[in-house]
């Protein structure tokens, strides 16, 4: 392999050659789904025409080989995120369930005037779900603020911590700034305070190498659509002894261990939060998109993206009107910008009919966008396969948007 792996991989994406409007396609809308490649997409085959069975309900061959390949999976991501145990990861659908997950059920653990600390830039998955909390509990959310460049200020992060906060629940990676968040530290000062630190990790999983042992972390979320993996599937890591005193989340099939309608008892963990029949085919393929990550390897995906950032950053501060939001030191390789006043969605809508793919509007970010004094951003997020000369084509792309505008 050469030392471009985003020259390396292309081949493995299908999707990369499409044409869109006539022109190549250059997708740089990562931080809201990566493409998938090809041996994700043959393992799902691989499932439906060879092992589909329901999972952890069958004595047949089928459902044997459909509940290894799920366990498998399961496996693999304690192994990925360096998890102590299998049972602490959750299959969910995704992130926002797996937020929905932590706040519905360790919020039953919490009192009216109990506090949660989040952040300004939290994406609203990670906002509604604890004021549906709030509503039911009466808790009382706190809000950190950011700096200029995008940081969040870790001088007003501790001020806002009581006797009272329960929980503090924050991104990883701004999924708008790209900002990475000092999450070790904010784990740290959580437990120093006696309260539970919960990562979204949506926007770092494929880009960071984490160990929620190593950070401590006491709840840790992801989603697999974001890591090259199929839509439909999410995870969440939680601390053991936490799990084990949450009530679960919703009822059903494989959660339970004993039902009568005197009495029902749960199922061990991780049965106990995974109701109903999982999406196995799916978690089966996520074993070998975390695979397709490890082969070619988190650093040298997050030292090409970083080497995109830079390049793409550079070129870009040098046309007129360029805003660039967020430009926190060590950032992810998220742009997002606007150029003088013009629409976001104006230049979205421009870069499509060039072949280009960003992200425009507020992101799922509103109390960001209300920060920053703007209604949305154009975004572009960089992945494992993006090349320099489609950042150039971008950055051409760009200019003559700047000028059709004006
Ligand atoms: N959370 C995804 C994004 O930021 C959808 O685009």
């Amino acid at each position: 392999m050469s030392n471009n792996p985003g020259f390396d991989c292309r081949k493995d994406f299908p999707i990369l050659e499409r044409k869109i409007h006539g022109k190549e396609l250059i997708y740089l809308d990562n931080a809201a789904s990566t493409q998938t490649p090809r041996q994700v997409v043959d393992t799902i085959g691989a499932m439906y025409f060879t092992h589909k069975a329901n999972v952890h309900r069958g004595v047949h061959t089928l459902s044997m080989e459909a509940t290894g390949l799920q366990e498998a999976a399961r496996a693999k991501v304690a192994d990925f995120i360096g998890s102590p145990t299998t049972e602490q990861i959750i299959f969910t659908r995704g992130t926002t369930e797996a937020i929905n997950l932590v706040a519905s059920s360790y919020g039953e653990l919490l009192n009216e005037g109990d506090e949660v600390i989040l952040t300004q830039m939290e994406h609203h998955a990670n906002i509604v779900p604890w004021q549906l909390l709030s509503q039911r509990r009466g808790i009382v959310i706190k809000v950190v603020p950011i700096t200029a460049n995008g940081q969040l200020d870790m001088d007003a992060f501790k001020s806002l911590f009581s006797p009272r906060t329960k929980v503090v629940s924050v991104c990883h990676v701004s999924n708008v700034l790209g900002t990475i968040n000092p999450i070790k530290e904010i784990i740290d000062m959580a437990h120093r305070h006696g309260a539970v630190a919960v990562i979204d990790g949506a926007q770092a999983i494929a880009h960071i190498k984490v160990d929620v042992k190593a950070l401590d972390a006491d709840f840790y979320l992801f989603s697999s659509h974001k890591m090259y993996g199929p839509c439909g599937v999410g995870v969440l890591y939680g601390r053991k002894e936490l799990l084990e005193k949450m009530p679960p989340y919703q009822g059903g099939g494989e959660m339970i261990s004993h039902v009568s309608f005197e009495r029902t008892t749960y199922a061990d963990l991780p049965y106990k939060f995974e109701a109903g029949t999982p999406d196995y085919v799916d978690i089966a393929a996520l074993t070998t998109a975390i695979d397709y990550i490890s082969g070619i390897g988190l650093d040298r995906i997050a030292q090409h993206e970083h080497d995109l950032l830079q390049y793409t950053t550079e070129k870009m501060l040098q046309i007129p009107g360029m805003r660039i939001f967020g430009t926190a030191p060590g950032k992810s390789a998220v742009i997002s910008f606007l150029i003088g006043n013009e629409h976001h969605y104006d230049i979205g809508l421009l870069l499509d009919k060039l072949g280009i793919a960003v992200r425009t509007g507020h992101h799922c970010a509103q109390p960001l966008m209300q920060a920053l004094g703007i209604e949305g951003t154009v975004r572009a997020s960089m992945a494992v396969y993006n090349t320099r000369e489609e950042c150039d084509n971008f950055i051409a792309a760009l200019n003559r948007v700047a000028s059709m505008l004006g």
